[in-house]
């Protein structure tokens, strides 16, 4: 499906609470499917992705009732608790989802069945070593395809805990190791070189598990713990938030209140940097959700912009905010760097390459510097076609670029956006009509 992105006649209003959050969603519907009993999550994200987790841990004998609920979905989940996974006749599919993927390695590790994952094409071309090869130090036997992708078949058994120290800051992979941890005899500690998002540390406990955290990059479980059911509630993405954060940014004269948003700190770096480039930005947080913290965002428009100097230390915290952080910057007066964002290369497509091609077709300078991106702003956007890469968030970050360009921005594979804001287009038009 193309999409025709107009520039926008009138600054952008208005209130709005985005979908629910994406990596939280996805571990509400796995710790609940590990669970022995009936769990209950509120407002889960209605987008493709967690429908793969949702369809994945159906398959693998957890019973799931969906039904619309205020903010998203309603799920009450029976887990397969003590009676362990049952392995399905046929590979599970993954869809587009990493997080389902790699977070399933971890957790099928440990019980003596073998399940065979599958992807779609973005994600069969996507890296698993880097959850296999530990796992396989804990005792988990895989067999991956030459290139160490998907299809996956994971021969799961008793597991030894293990001291991890991950080359790369991946909240997948981490959650996957203490997953497996969970399972194993012993101790397993996982060390990253920045820290990831934290949601598994937050919300295992609420499933009944103990999470010691030793400093912001060291997380340690003890093995042979079993969840018990719980319920969640899930707040409203603040990586869905940030498109429409920098959109009103973007346009001169907006005002837009984005409700509900998680403000997790390791999720919400891209506010820094918006204030540090000078947006105007206002946070009120509100009462804690699921040790989550919860609030709203209020941005305003036209602010004059300084560019931005993105350390490395930073970088996980806004990973998938990279794009339309670029988008941002193109507006600046000046260099923005983002250092050291190589992983933006094994993402749901290859986004250092995408954002600088699409930044080019409307005008604006970009480069890759080894692993840095740098956007040279200020740029005279123009109107430009491109793909999206299958990829939803080059979809929404070039969408938002067109509301500031001379002409139309034509986007084709738009589609793509259902994997976390299946409404982007509607609340997108809705706050540009006031
Ligand atoms: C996610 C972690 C990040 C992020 C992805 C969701 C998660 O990936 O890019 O969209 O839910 O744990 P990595 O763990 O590969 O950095």
């Amino acid at each position: 499906m193309r999409a025709v992105i107009d520039p926008a006649e009138q600054p952008l209003r208005g209130s709005i609470r985005v979908p629910s959050d994406k990596s939280i969603s996805h571990r509400a519907v796995l710790f609940a499917a590990l669970a022995h009993g009936r769990s209950v999550v509120r407002d889960a994200l209605d987008a493709a992705d967690v429908r793969s987790s949702i369809e994945a841990v159906r398959a693998l004998g957890a019973a799931v009732d969906v039904s619309p609920g205020d903010c998203g979905l309603s799920l009450v989940i029976d887990g397969w608790g003590d009676r362990g996974p049952a392995a399905p006749p046929h590979p599970v599919d993954c869809g587009n989802s990493g997080t389902t993927a790699r977070l399933l390695l971890g957790i099928l590790g440990g019980y003596q069945v073998s399940v065979t994952l599958v992807g779609d094409r973005s994600l069969s071309g996507r890296p698993m070593r880097r959850v296999t090869e530990p796992l396989a130090r804990m005792g988990a036997r895989f067999d991956l395809s030459p290139q160490g992708t998907l299809p996956v078949t994971v021969h799961g058994g008793p597991l030894v805990g293990c001291n991890h120290e991950l080359t790369v800051a991946s909240a997948q992979v981490k959650t996957a190791l203490l997953l497996a941890g969970l399972r194993a005899t012993g101790t397993t500690t996982v060390r990253e070189p920045a820290p990831s998002r934290d949601h598994t540390e937050r919300m295992l406990p609420v499933f009944g598990a103990q999470v010691e955290r030793e400093d912001s990059l060291t997380v340690r479980v003890q093995g042979l713990q079993i969840l018990r059911p719980a319920e969640v509630a899930v707040p409203a993405d603040p990586s869905s938030a940030a498109f429409l954060a920098v959109a009103a940014a973007l346009v001169p004269g907006s005002e837009v209140v984005l409700r509900d948003v998680c403000l997790n700190p390791t999720r919400i770096a891209f506010l820094d940097v918006m204030r540090r480039m000078g947006v105007d930005l206002s946070i009120a947080p509100g009462p804690d959700a699921g040790g989550e913290p919860v609030g709203d965002v209020t941005v305003r428009g036209g602010a004059p912009l300084r560019p931005a100097d993105v350390p490395p230390h930073e970088v996980p915290a806004l990973i998938d905010e990279v794009p339309v952080l670029a988008v941002l910057a193109c507006a600046a007066h000046g260099a923005t760097r983002f250092r050291s964002v190589g992983e933006l290369r094994v993402k749901e497509s290859d986004r250092l390459d995408a954002t600088v091609h699409a930044l080019h077709a409307m005008g604006a300078q970009a480069r890759v510097e080894d692993d840095d991106l740098v956007v040279v702003g200020p740029a005279n956007l123009h109107g430009a076609e491109f793909s999206s890469r299958g990829d939803h968030r080059l979809a929404m970050a070039f969408a938002v670029a067109g509301l500031v360009a001379s002409g139309p921005v034509s986007i084709d594979g738009f589609e793509a956006v259902a994997v976390s804001y299946p409404r982007f287009s509607e609340d997108l038009h809705a706050l540009v009509r006031g």
